[in-house]
């Protein structure tokens, strides 16, 4: 199992580039077999996750050409609506399959997502949508079975607006008969882009990036041409490096429009923030003042950032409140920071972090985002970090080790 090895205290400066967003990517990806011709998609992240998905499109029978960060995905070939079980396990958003399946060919299976360490991770959101829209469900054995002679749009109220239900209703809805409403939808800047590219395709889809969508079916949809947007987590992720270092970063490939909330955190904390067209720089950062974070459904604070955010806030001149409102167990690196020195007490959904010195420990990585806390935590702690069980930050970080060192991080990535 690989491991980085952090030392602590160098100061980061240079410029650093983001990829494709991976919650684009993998949604993205999979609509892509809604088409009934090729599509080719552009700076597709080299993550895990995606070559899984790909491993799994290509066993349902599509034909996918990966070349560095460009897709090619022709369906023509697709002669399964079953996504193999043993790859749909390793891959939460293999779930995606269902909404496009349901709508290209009436039925879709694959293994249940299992949960994750960060909660119990449901999806009866998604499958409230796929029977409001006619589709019968059928659970066995951890394997799920959708099908609908013919999908028929209706009006659908999410309880939480949850981006996955939104992307697998909305994906189902794109051929269904006449038109389907989805209100209390999740507004993330991924399900903006996924409905860009099923636009080009042909979808008649408005209301994306506000809490209703209205879908009207269409008959068929064409493959296209699409370009992902920048993760703005790991350009978030970035930022808090350069800001956790003091150092001078420019942060390459950011919609700065996407990272709102985090700018304006760091703002507070008197970061120096500076929004460039093409990116942030982080700069000139002194005294870092303490906040409060609550995570929220964009465009509040993100969850995917709480973690990172508690690492800098370790570093502030007061106490802070972190609340985590939309998973119900992410404070899974609290333990490992503790282990670096923090000082942080939970209390059920909140985390009370008190300012202190972090020094270097060996750490485990218990999800992608706790792990890329503790790799931002080895940057700033005094003395050696080694951090265990990598892979589940490579699922969402691609190249991160070697991103790192080129801004001036000593951090070395050991198989
Ligand atoms: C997506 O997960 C992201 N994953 C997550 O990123 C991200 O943290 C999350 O959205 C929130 O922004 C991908 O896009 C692949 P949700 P998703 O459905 O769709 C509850 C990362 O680090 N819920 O919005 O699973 C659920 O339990 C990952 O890249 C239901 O109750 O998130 C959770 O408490 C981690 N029933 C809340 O909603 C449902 O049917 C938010 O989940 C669905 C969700």
């Amino acid at each position: 199992m690989g491991k980085f090895i952090v030392e602590g205290g160098n100061s980061l400066e240079g410029e650093i580039t983001v990829s494709g967003a991976k919650n684009a990517a993998l949604p993205i990806i999979t609509a892509s077999l809604l088409a009934d011709s090729p599509s080719t998609l552009l700076d597709i992240p080299a993550l895990r996750d995606v070559i899984n998905l790909c491993k799994i499109l290509r066993d349902m029978g599509a034909k996918i050409n990966r070349d560095g960060s460009t897709v090619e995905v022709d369906p023509r070939s697709l002669h399964k609506s079953e996504a193999d079980s043993e790859l749909a396990r390793q891959l939460r958003a293999s779930y995606y399959i269902l909404g496009v399946m349901l709508s290209k060919n009436g039925k879709a299976k694959t293994s249940l997502p299992g949960g994750c360490n960060i909660g119990n991770r449901p999806i009866d959101l998604h499958l409230k949508g796929f029977k409001a829209l006619g589709a019968e469900i059928e659970l066995n054995h951890g394997i799920i079975e959708v099908k609908a002679d013919k999908l028929q749009g209706d009006k659908i109220y999410l309880d939480y607006p949850s981006v996955g239900a939104t992307i697998n209703i909305m994906l189902a809805a794109t051929k269904a008969e006449g038109k389907t409403v989805i209100e209390n939808a999740a507004r993330e800047p991924e399900i903006v882009d996924l409905a860009n590219y099923l636009t080009v395709m042909g979808a008649k889809i408005k209301g994306v990036g506000t809490d209703v969508i209205k879908i009207e079916g269409v008959d068929k949809l064409q493959g296209a041409e699409h370009r992902i947007i920048p993760d703005r987590i790991e350009a978030g992720t970035y930022m808090i490096a350069a800001a956790l270092s003091k150092g001078d970063v420019f942060v390459n490939n950011v919609l700065t429009e996407h990272v709102k909330p985090l700018i304006a955190k760091l703002h507070e904390m008197n970061v120096n923030i500076e929004e460039e067209i093409e990116g942030v720089r982080v700069s000139k950062t002194g005294e870092l003042e303490a906040v409060d974070v609550k995570t929220l459904p964009y465009p509040g604070f993100p969850t995917d950032m709480q973690s990172q955010m508690m690492v800098l806030l370790t570093q502030a001149n007061d106490s802070s409140l972190v609340i985590e409102t939309v998973f119900e167990n992410r404070f899974m690196h609290v333990d490992e920071l503790k282990r670096m020195g923090a000082d942080i007490k939970i209390d059920g959904h909140s985390a009370l972090v008190k300012p202190g010195k972090l020094t270097g420990a060996e750490v485990a990585a218990a999800d992608l985002r706790a792990g890329a806390a503790l790799i931002l935590a080895g940057l700033v702690a005094e003395g050696e970090t080694e951090i265990r069980d990598i892979f589940h930050v490579e699922r969402g970080y691609e190249n991160i080790a070697n991103k790192l060192s080129g801004i001036g991080a000593d951090i070395k990535k050991i198989d």
